[in-house]
């Protein structure tokens, strides 16, 4: 067998993708796999890493985060684990640990066996969407909101509203379902109105039409909703602006808990306004150090959590 593979490369920072080849990874070491990939997903991370630069000091660099395959080694100390298994897992923003390449090295403890309803395009579609969705929702902080650390089904916020903003995007689709699977009760989603059955079916019981509602309308119009429930909880997925994440602030209950997938713009704003509100901006990624622990606890849970049908794969 060739000891060499292709590869998507980013030649250069923010230069262009180019298909070459370099050496198959071999000789996993300990805790780790060796992946041969069937699927890998596009994810806004790609492009974004491609045009401005971000995440890598060395160049070439391999992207993908959304990773599905064939184990093809096992590392020593690896448990639940042989050669063939159909696995998925996420991608790191290093070389060795990227989806657009032939194989790759993965961390056996952030790694989950592929339910057999699914196909490898399809268990590729979860991993940063989810990672991103159930850090922030679930994590303790400063990580997330800790709203449900170790995905213990017996959990229960009925009667407490919470609110998805974009729950069109795919950690929108996620943190709806995270949502249902806590019991949240209302789950109010704004998103375009096409995506209004399917997020419905996801759990979220009320769509508002981003279209036909503009972002300044919205507290309004969430208010006639809930007047009898506040919005506790927010994730909030595509506010960038410090305009838009102000509006999203506004909303949320007087001792509630907000989740923002883009940087916070809100620290001046908000510091010292006399309120209990809690606001973490999350990082999707089970690698870095503070979300180890719950990345773990979130593979060893996710094969279940597909099987039972509490998650399901992005449409
Ligand atoms: N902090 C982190 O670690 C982290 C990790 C992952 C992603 N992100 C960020 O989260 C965002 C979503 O990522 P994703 O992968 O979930 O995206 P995605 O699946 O590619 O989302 C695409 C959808 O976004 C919807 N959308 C676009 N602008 C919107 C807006 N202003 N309001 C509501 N919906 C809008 C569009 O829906 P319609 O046009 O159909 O309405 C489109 O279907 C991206 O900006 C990404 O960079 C952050």
């Amino acid at each position: 067998m060739s000891s060499e593979q292709k590869v998507l490369f980013i030649e250069s920072k923010q230069g262009r993708f180019v298909v070459s080849s370099t050496p198959k990874p071999t000789s996993p070491p300990p805790g780790e796999l060796i992946v041969k990939v069937q699927a890998a997903a596009l994810n806004p991370a790609d492009w974004k890493i491609q045009v401005f630069g971000v995440f890598y000091e060395k160049y070439p660099a391999i992207v993908g985060y959304d990773v599905a395959g064939d184990v093809e080694e096992v590392g020593e100390g690896v448990v639940g684990f042989r050669k063939g298994d159909r696995v998925f897992f996420q991608g790191h923003f290093v070389n060795e640990y990227a989806g657009f390449q032939q194989y790759t090295r993965a961390r056996a403890e952030f790694v989950a066996h592929i339910p057999k309803q699914l196909s490898y395009s399809q268990a590729a579609s979860f991993p940063l969407g989810l990672a991103t969705a159930a850090i922030g929702l679930y994590a303790n902080q400063p990580s997330g909101i800790g709203l449900n650390p170790l995905f213990d089904s017996s959990v229960n916020y009925s009667g407490q509203a919470a609110l998805v903003i974009g729950g069109g995007t795919s950690v929108g689709q996620y943190a709806i379902q995270l949502l249902r699977y806590a019991k949240f009760g209302p789950i109010i989603t704004y998103a375009s109105g096409h995506h209004s059955e399917y997020l419905k079916s996801l759990g979220a019981t009320e769509c508002i039409d981003r279209k036909q509602v503009s972002l300044s309308q919205l507290p309004e119009v969430v208010k006639k909703l809930t007047s009898a429930a506040p919005i506790k909880v927010i994730y909030d997925v595509t506010s960038y602006d410090i305009d838009s994440q102000l509006i999203s602030y506004g909303i949320l209950a007087d001792d509630g808990r907000m989740v923002l997938a883009g940087e916070s713009k809100l620290k001046d704003k908000i510091d010292g306004d006399g309120s209990k509100k809690t606001v973490v901006r999350v990082f999707g990624s089970p690698y870095i150090p503070e979300n180890q622990e719950f990345g773990k606890a979130m593979y060893k849970s996710l094969n279940k959590l597909i099987e039972d049908g509490d998650l399901v794969a992005k449409a």
